[in-house]
């Protein structure tokens, strides 16, 4: 990807001289807004809410946002400043459960806590590997994309969910970076993206990406997507992931499952787009992925607005598991990993 290009993409988290700027995804599309904040906790806040989401986005908000908390501690003898260290990892860790780029990030930044330094040297430090994670976790997007776009021809309408652009990844994106980077190879690709109920993801981001992008798209409600599969309108689905185990069990958007059963049964090849920070090498199954579950609000109301009696309760699950047999392959910075699961997962742990 040309340099030029890459300074085009839409930025949704940014360090700017000891401040975080968020792009505030709730608002969007109406409205463009930005939060410039130098208090961490408007970070964690932004996280739980979903002003900034999407995995590699959420690890490199953890990262800047751990080190904007660091930046406000006055302590001046290092126990203290550790115990507020402490508090700030704390936050965020328990900011949402599911993507595992956030614990990533943060064991990454208490790693990079070196006791021994000088305050003013351990912040300076801090703000340099959230940098870094920032940096790779682009790079790593940018790779990824490039890998996965041999595996689409030209003229395919490709299926995907949720959203995996710029906007969640801060960097080129994943399931979206790979259909970018088939057409930026001259290929005539279309979209078809799901509406991603409750909470719109689709409808709202993914649209706008891809207008943005000029990649022609077209919107569906989520029920409307085994249709068009059993009618041999895809050609191929591809959706990121918020934690893969090592078997290839992935957790991802709530309907990423129901959307690979519909894909095995209709013989569409079903992809997941992800870098192996998205790899949680400590587990063996998808059985050991924490499932957020959010608002019962979410479901039972639009745009603020009710639309079911009062007392209504939903079930909210953000997320689901996708078990690895449904899934083709796994395409990552390092390689496209395919069955079994096991041996080429693993084998990433070891590059
Ligand atoms: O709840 P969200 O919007 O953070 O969920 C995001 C997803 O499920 C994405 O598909 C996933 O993080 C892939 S990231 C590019």
């Amino acid at each position: 990807m040309e340099e030029q290009q890459q300074s085009d993409l839409i930025k949704p988290i940014e360090w700017l001289e000891g401040k975080v700027i968020i792009l505030d995804q709730t608002r969007l599309p109406e409205s463009v807004v930005f939060i410039e904040t130098a208090d961490y906790r408007e970070v964690v806040e932004a996280i739980k809410t979903l002003r900034v989401r999407g995995a590699p986005a959420i690890g490199v908000a953890t990262a800047y946002g751990i080190a904007l908390g660091c930046l406000g501690i006055s302590a001046s003898d290092k126990q203290s400043f550790k115990s507020g260290f402490d508090e700030i990892l704390d936050e965020f860790k328990r900011a949402r459960p599911t993507a595992v780029n956030l614990f990533k990030a943060a064991a990454r930044m208490e790693k990079a806590l070196n006791i021994d330094n000088d305050i003013e040297e351990i912040k300076e430090e801090l703000i340099l590997e959230a940098k870094n994670i920032h940096s790779e976790e682009n790079a790593a997007t940018t790779k990824l994309s490039l890998l996965g776009a041999e595996l689409i021809k030209d003229g395919f309408t490709i299926l995907t969910h949720c959203n995996t652009g710029p906007l969640a990844t801060a960097g080129y994106g994943t399931a979206l970076g790979v259909i970018y980077a088939a057409k930026e190879q001259g290929k005539n690709v279309n979209v078809i993206a799901t509406e991603t109920r409750p909470l719109l993801q689709g409808a709202r981001l993914t649209t706008w990406e891809l207008m943005t992008m000029n990649i022609p798209v077209r919107l569906i409600v989520d029920s409307a997507a085994g249709s068009l599969l059993h009618n041999g309108k895809i050609d191929c689905v591809i959706v990121g992931a918020d934690r893969i185990a090592e078997n290839g069990d992935t957790a991802n958007k709530i309907g990423t499952y129901s959307l690979a059963v519909l894909a095995h049964e209709n013989n569409v090849p079903f992809y997941i787009a992800a870098p192996v920070s998205t790899i949680d090498f400590n587990i063996k199954t998808g059985k050991q992925i924490i499932v957020e579950e959010r608002a019962s609000e979410e479901v039972t109301t639009i745009d603020g607005k009710q639309i079911t009696p009062t007392d209504v309760k939903a079930l909210n699950p953000a997320f689901d598991v996708t078990p690895n047999k449904h899934i083709t392959a796994i395409i990552t910075d390092k390689c496209i990993c395919k069955k079994p699961f096991k041996e080429s997962i693993g084998g990433l742990n070891k590059t």
